[in-house]
């Protein structure tokens, strides 16, 4: 299993080094002076300048996955790609260079290598919706600097729901879309079953991250064919660090597992259903 890289003690506060914007979606960047290198998969508890300042809210900070990292002439470089959905996700979407970042991480465990997750593995399948093409973009590039070979996979509702291409530079990318501006009309799933067709099965491992209900056809897809998958799931969360189970998840054999710290990355077939309320994009 790859080795999650441990986040030091406690938050540390960062420099905003770049905004752009990408569709619907905000890329920002921060510099991280201190932390290391995060694997795929791995998140950020994430709290900006003016946080509780509108109503008190938000109160809390907020999960984000690391989407691209890049060395820094002091530290390391950490992308996150964000769609603004709530007072949080509008205070990040919003920061211009120079502004403070406090930030916590990297969180959680990451994806592992596809050998790890199905033996016979030839290589991976990468499938991403929404701005869960997050992670899958970090991954896609660790892959690559490995040289394992990855058919990627991408699904948007629409054109003011979608972004974010450029994080896997022009590498060549399945798209689908549910209103038909780009690629296959419909959803990311039906490549999904495209590219499963087979003898492809045996030798697939197969990575998602996207809204609850895309992560569920996946999980049965992959599960009806015999093909294992990892999951990297959003629930929502509070403390990001295991204290107040507020991310807990039924597992598949009975009794739970707190995201945060157990997840977000998740084997497949360790849980019961990948439909958590409350959680992920739509
Ligand atoms: C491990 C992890 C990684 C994540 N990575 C990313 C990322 O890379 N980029 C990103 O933009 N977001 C990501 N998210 C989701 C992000 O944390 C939430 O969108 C954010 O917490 C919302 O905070 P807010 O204050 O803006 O809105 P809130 O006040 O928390 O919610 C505002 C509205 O949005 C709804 N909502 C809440 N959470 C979500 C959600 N996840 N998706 C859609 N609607 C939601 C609520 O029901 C409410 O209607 C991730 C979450 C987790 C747990
Ligand atoms: S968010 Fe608190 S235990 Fe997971």
């Amino acid at each position: 299993m790859t080795v999650r890289v441990l986040a030091p003690f406690a938050s540390r506060v960062c420099e905003v080094v770049g905004r752009r914007e990408t569709g619907g979606y905000v890329v920002f960047s921060a510099r991280d002076a201190d932390g290391p290198e995060p694997e795929a998969g791995q998140f950020y508890m994430l709290r900006s300048e003016g946080w509780g300042e509108a109503d008190g809210r938000p109160f809390l900070p907020r999960a984000f996955s690391v989407a691209m990292t890049a060395p820094d002439t002091r530290g390391v470089r950490l992308d996150f790609l964000v769609e603004a959905v709530g007072p949080g996700t509008a205070l990040l979407a919003g920061l211009e260079n120079g502004a403070k970042l406090e930030l916590t991480g990297p969180l959680g465990r990451p994806f592992s290598a596809p050998r790890e997750v199905n033996p016979g593995a030839a290589g991976a399948i990468l499938v991403g919706g929404g701005i869960g093409i997050a992670p899958i973009a970090i991954l896609r590039r660790h892959l690559s600097r490995r040289a394992i070979p990855a058919r990627t996979l991408l699904g948007f509702r629409d054109e003011a729901h979608s972004g974010g291409l450029e994080l896997f530079e022009c590498q060549e990318v399945g798209l689908a879309s549910e209103d038909g501006h780009t690629g296959h009309r419909g959803y990311v799933t039906d490549l999904l079953q495209a590219a499963l067709k087979g003898d492809d099965a045996r030798s697939a491992a197969v990575y998602a991250c996207g809204p609850p209900a895309m992560l569920e056809a996946v999980r049965s897809i992959c599960d009806a064919r015999g093909v294992p998958a990892e999951l990297a799931m959003e629930a929502p969360m509070a403390c990001g660090y295991g204290a107040c189970f507020g991310c807990a998840v039924p597992l598949a054999d009975g009794g739970y597992m707190r995201l945060c710290v157990d997840g977000p990355v998740v084997r497949a077939d360790e849980i019961e259903t990948a439909l958590v309320a409350g959680a992920g994009h739509r």
